[in-house]
């Protein structure tokens, strides 16, 4: 059953009010829907309500049980209806407590809540559950009020008292109509952390975030991040929050991040607690850059919605285009834009490269959940700041304003925001929509020439765009390219940076007045998400790394040094680590530079990338070569290390920039310490451990120890345990850590953690703090033994049956086996020809294993 974006057709019928009455309780919730329903336009399609795995109790039309009117077919509930407008009635029976899938309404942690995107809703209710039918909602609920004093739902509280046998009830009415994907109910035993923001024209919004009671402490964050997020949008996209409140309601079982549901996200917890003690940095920066998120999607997202799924990056690459710039606000821009280009390398270049691959608006699916990807998200955001970059940033505010007030109270698709854009700027946009449906990463070929008589420099610049699955031919796409020209004598910049965009296969680009070499700075800021083939030598990137005056060209000219010195050093098995450790000694000892940016720099890449880089991945070869240029680092500068090290010890905990800075310096410069075989390395790194005032700087000592032989190693295990045991999302950690490690015994590890009692498959968290980050490890997954393969299989076999979306989604590093050796693609083929033969499978995991297979 493939669904296909050509085959759009608007709803036969519209529902403009619905009424929803939920009488809760863990074990069965009877859920009754009154929907008032019109006929969208003239035909005599009969209704058809979406279910999934519900049976009707009741069906009433205009009241009456009208027994011959409707029926089953398959999971939905069909109606005949003679008239244009009528009230629809149904009722089912629920078992929250029974739903491992954690869609639908669920139980987390002894609480009750929802997650509908994308089709979630239709295990609550028969519905219209389709993003372009908008409702206005009314919804009452009564629950058992020793148990679940909390009752939250979307809009206003309209109502509420007390009932018999000691239940109460709530009644909430959502003024702004809305998709069923943005539903959301809660009922809880929970305590708010409660404050206050008024927008620019006046309105006052209560917000609150409800934990349980003992981590209110841990929301203080989050807090900050809600109201800096909601002052941020005014300013920057004039968009003010629309209604006396929001909610956010955080637990422990949720499949993803967060959701944005109207009024009332609700959020994986790990993205909302946080202190000292428990939370890294990058935790931390999790909390505020997913607050941010879901509060932005209030506007790109809620009031402008999509018009179906295949419109997913509308909403999702805006909105983490818009968080990825609020971020780089609060804090260091160049940081921030060298980790968002690191994770698209990471996870959206291989995505694009391999069978799963994909344009940003998908043409078909089996199953809509497996489309919320590192494409639509994060390739998504990337098209959207080439739209910033190529129009500027006011043409690109009066787009996004003509966008907001065009489609407000509408679901829109790619193509109108495209639109809005191209109305507003003027800028004939016509060959940039292949953004939207050319699937690959494109790689520009750029070859500058000097003619040193004429005073003139050539740049060559070719781009080609690889097939993927479905698209054999590409045509090519607009590249905006942020390029400079620096002299090698003189270490300056020749003229001011220029923007090209390539539009072609080929383009000349002629700079006059170049008297002296030049060395080419291009892609800076990472304006284009392309792949750049370019000829510079160690000696130019060694260069650009020391001089370049765009940051993030400059973290780049150091990644490519990295990555030809490792890809050369395993393909001829000789290395030269001289230029490398040249290059970071100058960086590390520039007292211009931030920590921070030092601490990004030095970060060598990891293996998963340098085997994209490589025909076929060795992942032996590739951890040899890069330990080795670690361990040589380490030796070479290990002064420089420990002085690293010691500049950057701190007598207080704060979560200022320098001071995150300083320990992300801290944490590399031990591992290089430690890298470099020095005997008081392991003693350096426990010491840290027990003395830390701060998880950042505990993990990155555990992070180190955990890869080390020596017995410091079993002591750090057991000692983070005994302290951590109780916190589940530190408990995370303690699992992924040690699934991250680098030893050789690993696998038995992993092996003997998935049965450790605090081992859960229920939990997407630790489920993908122990499969997750094992099948990340390049080194271990890819064992020639095949067993990380097998291990990986096992455990989504066992998923599948309780959480389909879930395991799906673990699904990807099998689908690899094209980029390695005949041994082990034979052996990551038949663990998914395994899976694929297992009787039952879920719809999620058939489309993600077959297409792997390919
Ligand atoms: N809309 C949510 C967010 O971006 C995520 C929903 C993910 N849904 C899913 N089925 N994976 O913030
Ligand atoms: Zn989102």
């Amino acid at each position: 059953p493939v669904i296909r974006r050509e085959d759009y057709r608007k709803p036969d019928w519209l529902m403009p009010d619905v009424f929803l009455d939920f009488a809760l309780d863990p074990a069965r919730a009877l859920v009754t829907g009154r929907l008032d329903v019109t006929r969208n336009g003239a035909h005599n399609r009969p209704l058809r309500l979406h279910g999934d795995g519900l049976v009707p109790l009741k069906v009433l039309i205009d009241g009456e049980a009208q027994a011959d009117a409707w029926r089953m077919d398959g999971p939905d509930l069909v109606i005949d209806l003679p008239g244009d407008a009528h009230v629809v009635e149904t009722q089912v029976a629920i078992s929250p407590e029974a739903n491992s899938q954690l869609m639908g309404l669920y139980a987390s942690g002894g609480n009750l809540c929802s997650q509908c995107e994308p089709e979630g809703f239709r295990r609550m209710v028969f519905f219209l559950d389709r993003p372009d039918v908008l409702s206005r909602y009314r919804v009452r609920m009564d629950a058992d009020k020793a148990r679940f004093p909390v009752l939250l739902s979307n809009g206003d509280l309209t109502g509420s008292g007390d009932l018999e046998h000691g239940r109460h009830w709530a009644e909430w009415t959502d003024p702004f109509p809305k998709p069923s994907y943005l539903f959301a109910l809660v009922a809880a035993n929970l305590s708010a952390n409660v404050d206050h923001f008024t927008t620019k024209s006046g309105r006052e919004v209560k917000l609150a975030i409800w934990v349980v009671e003992s981590d209110l402490p841990k929301t203080g964050h989050a807090m900050a991040a809600l109201k800096a997020s909601m002052a941020w949008d005014e300013k920057v996209y004039g968009l003010e929050y629309d209604l006396g409140e929001y909610n956010i309601v955080a637990v422990h079982d949720f499949n993803f991040g967060a959701m944005e549901n109207k009024s009332l996200n609700i959020f994986n917890s790990r993205y909302i607690l946080a202190d000292p003690d428990t939370a890294t940095d990058i935790d931390y920066d999790g909390v505020s850059g997913v607050v941010a998120h879901e509060y932005f999607h209030n506007w790109s997202g809620n009031r402008v919605t999509c018009r179906d799924w295949f419109q997913l990056s509308l909403k999702e690459g805006f909105t983490v285009f818009r968080d990825q710039c609020f971020t780089a606000d609060q804090g260091s821009a160049a940081v921030k834009r060298i980790e968002d280009v690191r994770l698209l390398r990471a996870a959206q270049f291989q995505e694009d490269a391999g069978p799963l691959a994909h344009p940003i608006r998908p043409e078909s699916y089996m199953e809509v959940s497996n489309f919320y990807t590192a494409t639509v998200y994060n390739k998504g955001a990337e098209v959207v700041r080439m739209l910033h970059t190529m129009l500027g940033p006011q043409k690109f505010r009066a787009g996004s304003d003509l966008y907001f007030a065009r489609h407000d109270g509408t679901a829109a698709t790619c193509e109108d925001f495209v639109v809005a854009m191209e109305d507003a700027s003027g800028v004939d946009l016509s060959q940039f929509r292949l953004w939207y449906s050319q699937a690959g990463t494109p790689r520009v070929r750029a070859t500058l020439s000097h003619e040193p008589a004429g005073g003139r420099a050539l740049l060559t610049l070719e781009q080609t765009v690889p097939p993927t699955p479905g698209q054999p031919e590409k045509k090519p796409m607009p590249l905006p390219l942020r390029i400079a020209l620096f002299g090698e004598r003189s270490q300056r910049k020749f003229e001011e940076e220029r923007l090209v965009v390539l539009d072609g296969e080929r383009c000349e680009i002629l700079f006059e007045g170049i008297a002296e070499r030049p060395v080419l700075s291009i892609n800076r800021g990472f304006s284009a998400p392309v792949v750049i083939d370019s000829d510079r030598s160690a000696a130019d990137l060694a260069f650009l790394s020391a001089h370049d005056d765009d940051p993030f060209a400059r973290y780049e000219a150091m990644q490519q040094l990295m990555v030809d010195t490792l890809t050369g050093a395993v393909a001829t098995g000789q290395a030269d680590h001289g230029p490398v450790i040249d290059a970071v000694r100058n960086t590390l000892t520039d007292p211009k530079l931030d920590a921070s940016f030092i601490g990004e720099t030095m970060l060598l890449p990891s293996e998963a990338f340098i085997g994209d880089q490589m025909a076929v991945v060795d992942p032996v070869a590739i951890h040899k070569a890069r330990e080795a240029l670690r361990r040589d680092l380490g030796q070479a500068l290990e002064g420089e290390w420990r002085d690293a090290y010691e500049r950057t010890r701190a007598n207080r905990f704060e979560l200022s920039p320098q001071a995150k800075g300083a320990r992300r310096l801290r944490s590399i410069a031990l591992g290089f310490i430690m890298a470099s075989g020095a005997s008081d390395g392991p003693e350096i790194a426990l010491r840290q451990f027990h003395d830390a005032d701060n998880m950042t700087d505990r993990q990155g000592a555990f992070g180190a120890l955990a890869n080390s032989m020596a017995p410091e190693r079993d002591a750090a295990i057991a000692a983070f345990y005994e302290r951590f045991r109780d916190n589940g999302l530190v408990l995370d950690k303690w699992f992924s850590t040690q699934a991250f490690s680098i030893r050789p015994d690993t696998l038995d590890r992993v092996e003997e953690l998935s049965q450790h009692p605090d081992f859960t498959l229920a939990n997407p968290n630790r489920l993908r703090s122990l499969v997750g980050a094992m099948s990340g490890n390049q080194l271990i997954f890819h064992d020639a033994s095949g067993r990380g393969y097998r291990f990986l299989a096992d455990m989504l076999l066992k998923v599948d049956g309780l959480n389909p979306q879930t395991a799906a989604k673990l699904v990807p590093p099998l689908g690899r086996w094209r980029r390695f050796d005949e041994g082990r693609a034979g052996l990551m083929k038949a663990q998914l020809q395994r899976l694929l033969d297992t009787p039952g499978l879920s719809k999620d995991m058939f489309e993600q294993v077959s297409k792997s297979l390919g």
